[in-house]
C-alpha cells in the first residue's frame, strides 16, 4: 500500500481557553494531488496547517505526512513538508541568503548552497540575495517565505492563503510557480479565499466552516453543484406557495430568493406564482457567482 502525502484521522484542537478550532477533522491527500483546502476566516485552515507544521500541538487525532507520524516521528514528518505560512514572519535583520542558510541549518542541511541559489532564481530573488529582508517588499517576502520553505526540498507542499493581498502579477507568478512544483510531482495543498483560483488549479477540494469539513470532492463535481441562476423577489402580500418550497435558498420576511437549476424553471415559477394570484415585486434573475455558491454552501450550515 502507498502512503498517501497526508493522512488526517479525527484531528481536534482545543486551544487554551476552550475554544474548539477543530471539532474532528478526516481526509486524505494522495501523492501528487493538488488540493485546496477552502473555508470562511476562523474555519481552522491554519490551525489544521500549524498542527501539521509541527508549530501548534493538536488536542488528539492523528496525523502523517507520507507515513511519518507527527506523534512518533517528527523528524521525517518534517523533512517530509514545506509550509509557506500565512502571517509573514522574517527576521528583519538578516539577508535572504542567510535566512535561507539558517533554515537549511534547521534541517541540518550544511552544504544546501546549490539548491538555494537555484530558489532564489526561480523565485525572481537573484538581486535581492544579499539585502536585509526588512527592506524587502511584502511580494518580495512572501517569495522568501516560500524559499524558506523549500530549501529542503520537501515532497509535500502547503501553502496557506499565498495569494491574499497580492497584486495580479505576483498572483500570476506564483500560480506559475507553484503550478511548476506540481508537475515535478509535488504534492501541493493550498488554502485560498479566491474560488476562482481553487478552480483553476485544485483537482479536489475540502470546505471547512467552524472546526468541521464541510465538503471534500473533485473541484468540477462541487461547482457543478452550484451553477446555478438565483431568483429574487418580494411577496409582500402572499405566503410562497407550497410547490416552490423546493426552490427556496433563502427566505427573510417577505423577500425570497429561489434556485433556477434548469432552463425552464423560470417559466415554471413565474407561472405557479400567476396562478396562485400572487404578483412577485423587485423581480431579479442573477447568475450565482462561485461566491455565492461558496457562501451558500457555508451559509446552509452555520
Ligand atoms: N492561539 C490561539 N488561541 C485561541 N484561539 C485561536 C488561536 N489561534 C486561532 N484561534 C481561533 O481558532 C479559530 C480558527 O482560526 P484559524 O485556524 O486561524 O482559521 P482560518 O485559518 O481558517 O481563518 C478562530 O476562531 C481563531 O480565533
Ligand atoms: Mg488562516
Amino acid at each position: 500500500m502507498t502512503n498517501a502525502a497526508i493522512h488526517i484521522q479525527d484531528l481536534k484542537k482545543t486551544y487554551d481557553g476552550g475554544y474548539e478550532a477543530l471539532k474532528g477533522v478526516g481526509f486524505n491527500v494522495a501523492e501528487g494531488e493538488f488540493f485546496g483546502l477552502l473555508g470562511p476566516n476562523g474555519a481552522g485552515k491554519t490551525t489544521l496547517i500549524s498542527i501539521l507544521s509541527g508549530l501548534c500541538r493538536k488536542t488528539s487525532g492523528t496525523v502523517r505526512i507520507l507515513g511519518a507520524d507527527i506523534d512518533t516521528d517528527r523528524r521525517s514528518a518534517s523533512m517530509n513538508l514545506g509550509v509557506v505560512p500565512q502571517e509573514i514572519v522574517c527576521d528583519p535583520f538578516l539577508t535572504v541568503r542567510q535566512t535561507l542558510e539558517y533554515q537549511s541549518g534547521y534541517y541540518g542541511l550544511t552544504d544546501n548552497k546549490a539548491w538555494i541559489e537555484e530558489l532564489v532564481e526561480r523565485l525572481g530573488l537573484s538581486d535581492k540575495i544579499d539585502a536585509m529582508t526588512r527592506g524587502l517588499s511584502g511580494g518580495m517576502r512572501r517569495r522568501v517565505l516560500i524559499a524558506q520553505a523549500l530549501v529542503h526540498k520537501p515532497p509535500v507542499i502547503i501553502l496557506d492563503e499565498p495569494t491574499a493581498g497580492v497584486d495580479v502579477e505576483l498572483r500570476r507568478q506564483l500560480w506559475d510557480f507553484i503550478g511548476g512544483l506540481h508537475r515535478q510531482g509535488h504534492t501541493i495543498i493550498l488554502t485560498t479565499h479566491y474560488l476562482e483560483e481553487a478552480q483553476a488549479l485544485c483537482s479536489r477540494v475540502g470546505v471547512m466552516h467552524r472546526g468541521r469539513l464541510l465538503a471534500l470532492d473533485h473541484t468540477d463535481r462541487l461547482l457543478s453543484r452550484f451553477e446555478h441562476n438565483t431568483m429574487a423577489f418580494r411577496l409582500p402580500n402572499g405566503v410562497l406557495p407550497e410547490a416552490l418550497a423546493p426552490y427556496v435558498l433563502h427566505q427573510q420576511g417577505h423577500q425570497y430568493t429561489l434556485r433556477l437549476t434548469e432552463t425552464g424553471d423560470l417559466e415554471t415559477l413565474l407561472t405557479v406564482l400567476r396562478t396562485s394570484g400572487l404578483t412577485p415585486e423587485n423581480l431579479t434573475v442573477k447568475r450565482a457567482s462561485l461566491e455565492d455558491a461558496f457562501v451558500q454552501l457555508v451559509g446552509d450550515k452555520a
